[in-house]
């Protein structure tokens, strides 16, 4: 994404989250600007440091990996007023601060597959009996972290509903397993509401069940099926509305399983084994936003 920005023409300024601050009714950050090379290992070059408020800059992409906890929340704050004094900011950050990437499944419930969130371990545990193969996980990470599967005869099943759950005082989301994870899960891309034509399959390694690049899995670009079409279609043009330009599905089978909108990634490998410049793609979106 930064490399396209360069070749574009565009300056590349970083910041963490830490550097973003409201001072006098403005937003700034002191961001350092860097240059990209071509080598993937030693990548970049770091050059001045300046101090700015954020609608001095083209545009402002947040890229902050989950925990999803308040401080990710108050960066989402700052960056709202930042929007209101006239920064563009994508994702929008009203939309990423409303936006559960597990939860937002519930919204479109007719490509889910039987999915439980609740905090009461009785009622985990009944949606365990009745759907016989269950994953369990938690609503605020990433990479795979916390993501348990559990089957009745489990001899860990109630030590496992009880931690997730810390014994009913955090929400989490049961769901039936579903078997086609061996094929891979799914990485299907938004930009702008539209398809990148390739998805990413990570497939899991060999004695793992998840499919995360975090977690191991292998990346394979693949052709979209109709399936993958029917769900980017059906949901493309809602999130773009709210100012999510760029969204990860994750697809696992047939079915949704979440809605990636924090920092989901997947343009390298796709763009690497198909050609096709995502990155390029993503400019464009970004360059035709108001
Ligand atoms: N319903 C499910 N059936 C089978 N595997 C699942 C299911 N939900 C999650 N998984 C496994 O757990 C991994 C991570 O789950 P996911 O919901 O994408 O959370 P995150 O990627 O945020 O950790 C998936 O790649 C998959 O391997
Ligand atoms: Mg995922």
């Amino acid at each position: 994404m930064m490399r396209a920005a360069q070749k574009r023409g565009y300056a590349v300024w970083v910041c963490e989250q830490h550097a973003l601050h409201w001072r006098e009714g403005r937003v700034a950050a002191a961001a350092q600007r860097i240059s990209l090379a071509d080598d993937d290992e030693d990548w970049y070059r770091s050059h001045e440091t300046e101090l700015r408020p954020l609608e001095r800059f083209a545009a402002t992409l947040m890229r902050k990996d989950p925990p999803f906890d308040l401080e990710y929340i108050v960066s989402t704050w700052l960056l709202s007023a930042a929007v209101r004094q006239g920064a563009r900011v994508f994702n929008a950050p009203d939309a990423i601060r409303d936006h559960n990437e597990k939860m937002a499944i519930s919204e479109f419930a007719r490509f889910t597959v039987p999915t439980l969130v609740s905090r009461e371990p009785e009622r985990i545990q009944a949606f365990i009996d009745e759907q016989r193969d269950v994953v369990v996980k938690r609503l605020d990470v990433m990479g795979g972290e916390h993501v348990f599967r559990v089957r009745p005869d489990d001899p860990n099943r109630n030590v496992i509903v009880e931690t997730i759950s810390q014994r009913g005082a955090r929400t989490v989301m049961a769901q039936r397993f579903i078997p086609e994870i061996k094929d891979g899960d799914k990485r299907v891309i938004l930009i702008g509401g539209k398809l990148v034509p390739h998805c990413l399959a990570r497939i899991p390694k060999p004695g793992e069940s998840r499919g995360n690049l975090a977690a191991g899995a292998r990346g394979v670009a693949q052709p979209l099926s109709a399936r993958h079409r029917e769900i980017g279609e059906a949901l493309g043009p809602v999130l773009a509305a709210r100012g999510l330009l760029l969204v990860g599905l994750d697809v696992i089978g047939d079915y949704l399983t979440e809605v990636n909108v924090t920092s989901p990634t997947g343009f390298r490998e796709i763009q690497d084994q198909t050609g096709f410049d995502v990155a390029g793609m993503f400019l464009d979106a970004l360059e035709r936003e108001e």
